[in-house]
Parts: structure tokens; sequence; C-alpha cells
């Protein structure tokens, strides 16, 4: 399952988390050096020596190159070996001495990495937020959860959750019955859209683990939630977007933005302060759910048609990432 995976873009830290030293960090199981290479780009890297297999991540920069801390051999960002120190000057490198490297972009105040060939379309919706007279984008915060990137990518999207889990916080101002409302399928993923009266709460799932939960206040009078803190006028946007970057099968860092359109003159810490509570709200249950991977049979778990629906599309696009292209819609 997890070979299927590493074609999508993951991102895996804010982009100044990247110090001048590497940084050791997991994605889809395997080990990974990050480190910064020429003009600050980030460079990620199998964390491995080709020579005798020590971790690159205990080894340092020096201009531009990762030198390895077992027997000092230099990679360049590229992961070409450029120095062997002991080779006699001038003796030829083996061009089979090379790191294996992996694509990265900095997007969104992101790192992102790919482990494939950084040829499957990268994540969009964000693009469209980056206009900093009108929208202020934040980088929250990173959570680490006991459990697959699926599981935590269906609790994101869940909102009949909320009036159980999270009451006070960002329940569904009209209550818990769920009212009809559209999945609609796109070359990306899927988004839907869901009035509680308050808030319209519209879903972009950015195919496999992003979701972006973009509030938008109808009606000022109607309730309120943490993350409007209880002032909103019609039209204030605020998106929640999470990312669920699978570390592991059932390891998963969420890196968690707020991007928002108003109340531009106040502390960035009013819209994000409360979502360690709310995120802990979640973990708790979310680390029960057995099994941690997401069973692939819909009959395996007792879906309910219409809360449950975005789950089932959901389910249905991860069976077919196993099916061969021909079978692709
Ligand atoms: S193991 Fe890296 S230089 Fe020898
Ligand atoms: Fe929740």
């Amino acid at each position: 399952m997890l070979d299927m995976l590493r074609p999508y873009w993951y991102p895996v830290a804010p982009l100044g988390a990247l110090g001048d030293g590497p940084t050791r960090l997991k994605l889809l199981g395997e080990q990974l050096v990050l480190w910064k290479g020429p003009e600050g780009r980030p460079v990620a890297m199998k964390d491995l020596c080709i020579h005798r297999g020590a971790a690159l991540s205990g080894g340092t920069i020096e201009n531009g190159e990762i030198k390895c801390p077992y027997h000092g051999w230099k990679y360049s960002a590229s992961g070409a070996c450029t120095h062997i120190p002991a080779l006699p000057p001038g003796a030829p490198i083996p061009a089979k001495a090379r790191a294996i490297t992996y694509p990265t972009r900095a997007a969104y105040g992101m790192v992102w990495i790919c482990l494939g060939d950084g040829s499957t379309p990268f994540p969009d919706f964000l693009s469209d937020y980056e206009d900093e007279a009108i929208w202020r984008q934040v980088y929250v915060d990173h959570y680490d959860w006991k459990t697959s990137a699926g599981r935590v990518v269906e609790n994101a999207m869940d909102f009949s959750h909320f009036n159980f889990v999270h009451m006070g916080y960002t329940e569904l101002a009209d209550g818990p019955i769920i009212k009809p409302y559209e999945v609609e399928r796109n070359e990306r993923g899927f988004t839907y859209a869901y009035d509680d009266g308050h808030l319209l709460r519209e879903y972009v799932v950015e195919f496999p683990f992003i979701v972006h939960d973009r509030k938008r206040v109808t009606n000022p009078a109607g309730g309120k939630t943490w993350s409007d803190s209880g002032e909103g006028s019609s039209g204030d946007v605020t998106l929640l977007s999470f990312f669920a970057t699978p570390v592991d099968e059932n390891e998963t860092r969420i890196h968690v933005m707020v991007t928002r359109n108003h109340s531009l003159d106040r502390a960035d810490s009013e819209f994000t302060g409360g979502f360690g509570v709310v995120m802990g709200q979640d973990q708790v249950i979310v680390e029960t759910q057995r099994p941690e991977q997401i069973p692939m049979d819909v009959s395996e778990e007792l879906h309910i048609r219409l809360p449950d629906q975005h789950a089932i599309l959901y389910r249905r696009m991860l069976r077919e990432l196993n099916l061969p292209a021909a079978y692709m819609p």
C-alpha cells in the first residue's frame, strides 16, 4: 500500500524549521535526510551513504554539500559524490557513488517531498489564497498521531462527530441531524459543502491526504465557534488546512495551516490558539480506531449513507490506487 502512495507530494516541515544542519525524518516508512542546499533550496535524500550504509543525517553540511560522518564522502545536492578523502588526489570517483535524491518543493510555507519522479500534479488549492493583501496564512503546528493517514483524513472530513467530540468548540449550530448534501468528484479529489445555519463549511479534499475546511460566515447571529471567535461578519472566511503526511503505515504527522480574510489586525494566536485542544479531542478517539488502516472493503464497517458519503467515495478512491491504470476512471 505504501508503494502506491510514493508518487504524491507531502509537506514534511515548515520552511523555517530547515536549519543549517541535516534533519532526519521518515516518510512512508523510509528514512530521509533533509538539508538546505545551494541558494537555500531544500534537498531530500535517502538517509544512507552508498559507501557503507551510514546515516547521512549524522553528517555535516559544508559549502552546499553533505558530508558523511563515517569516512567523509561528500555529496552534492544532485546526489553525485564529489569527494572521497581516502582516494589520492585526481583519482576518479566511481559513477555509482551517488546518494538517492528525491524531488522537493517549497510551497505554502512548507517543504514538500515526493518519493516518486515528481510528475504527479502538485496540490494547488491553496495557490488561490496567496494574495497577502486579502489573506493571512499561518502555519499553526504539527501533530503526531499513532494511526494511518487515511484515518486522519476521514476524521478531518467528518463533520457529524462535532456535536459529540467538540461541543463548545466547533459544533454544528443546527444540531447533529445531518441534512442532505452533495459530494462532487474532480480530477484532484472531491468537494462537498454543509450549511449549519451559521457557517457554510466547504470541504476540498486533495487526494490522498489533504483536507481543506473552508468556513464562511453566512449568518453571524447563528452561533459561534472558536475559529471565528464569535464576532464574525457575513463573508468572513476561515480556512483550515490539514496535511496528513504518512510517516509510516500507522504513524502520521499532521501539519495544520489557517488562512483567513478577516480580523487581519488581530493576533494570529486568536485563530490558532484553540487548535491543540480540538486536535487532542480527536486524537484520543482516532487512535482507538481499529484497524489503524482503513478497511478497504466498504462492507467491513457500517456506513450511514448520508453523513458518511464523503468517506464512502474516499475509500473507493483509495481502493482504485491498487488497480492497474486501465481501470482508473
Ligand atoms: S559510510 Fe559514508 S563515507 Fe563511509
Ligand atoms: Fe474533530
